[in-house]
């Protein structure tokens, strides 16, 4: 039967491999929302045009021919036929991405592709920042994953070989920048289950969030 997931929660709570795990579980697709605007984001820098220029980051993300794998074994990335996996997750777009997803021609271009993949699988695992909010309200169960600034930080930086305290701080700016846009993205479904994953394992986490899916 038909299957949507939505899993929201700020950077580092473990959203990623908790959804990726949990699709590959159920048999679902699986989609990264928050590669999407990486994504994009990589383009704009490619194409070299203002950050803040919002007319102009619109422009790219409209004119960009984004692909998006949806399988949870390999999700993939490209734009414009080129393979943009490991580029998405580099500082240079880390530090650009925020800026980027504030500008509300490409959220409202970005949300469209995302309701469509959403409508075209039978079963999804979808995660981002507004998908209990805007991307899938209907989702059969949201999740709202967070876990301690602290524990955050140290997750980031273990991922990424980076220092614990510059991680702390990059996640805290993009949170208070996150959370402190004209459309919060951040902000919380009320329907949606809270799960605190400072002192849970990931399976601990999955095993959870199939109990509430079964219940
Ligand atoms: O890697 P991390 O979990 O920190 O973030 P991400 O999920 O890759 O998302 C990167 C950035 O994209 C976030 O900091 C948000 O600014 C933005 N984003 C968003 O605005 N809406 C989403 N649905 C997903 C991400």
């Amino acid at each position: 039967s038909r299957c949507v997931v939505a899993v929201d929660g700020p950077s580092g709570s473990g959203k990623s491999t908790v959804s990726r795990r949990l699709a590959t579980g159920l048999g679902a697709r699986y989609l990264d929302t928050g590669a999407m605007y990486r994504a994009v984001t990589w383009a704009v820098l490619r194409s070299g045009v203002d950050l803040h220029d919002a007319a102009a980051v619109a422009k790219v993300a409209a004119e960009i021919d984004l692909a998006v794998g949806t399988d949870p074994a390999a999700p993939t990335f490209d734009v414009d036929g080129t393979c943009v996996d490991v580029a998405i997750r580099g500082n240079e777009v880390t530090g650009a991405v925020s800026a980027v997803a504030a500008v509300a021609e490409v959220r409202r271009l970005l949300v469209d592709r995302q309701r469509a993949l959403v409508e075209a699988a039978d079963r999804i695992v979808i995660e981002g920042r507004d998908i209990g909010t805007v991307v899938a309200p209907d989702a059969d169960l949201k999740v709202y994953l967070t876990a301690s600034a602290a524990e955050r930080a140290r997750r980031r930086s273990a991922e990424n070989a980076a220092d614990v305290a510059a991680t702390a701080a990059d996640l805290a700016r993009r949170d208070q920048h996150d959370t402190t846009r004209a459309v919060d993205p951040l902000a919380q479904a009320s329907d949606a289950v809270e799960l605190d994953s400072t002192a849970l394992g990931i399976d601990e986490v999955v095993a959870t969030i199939r109990e509430q899916l079964l219940a």
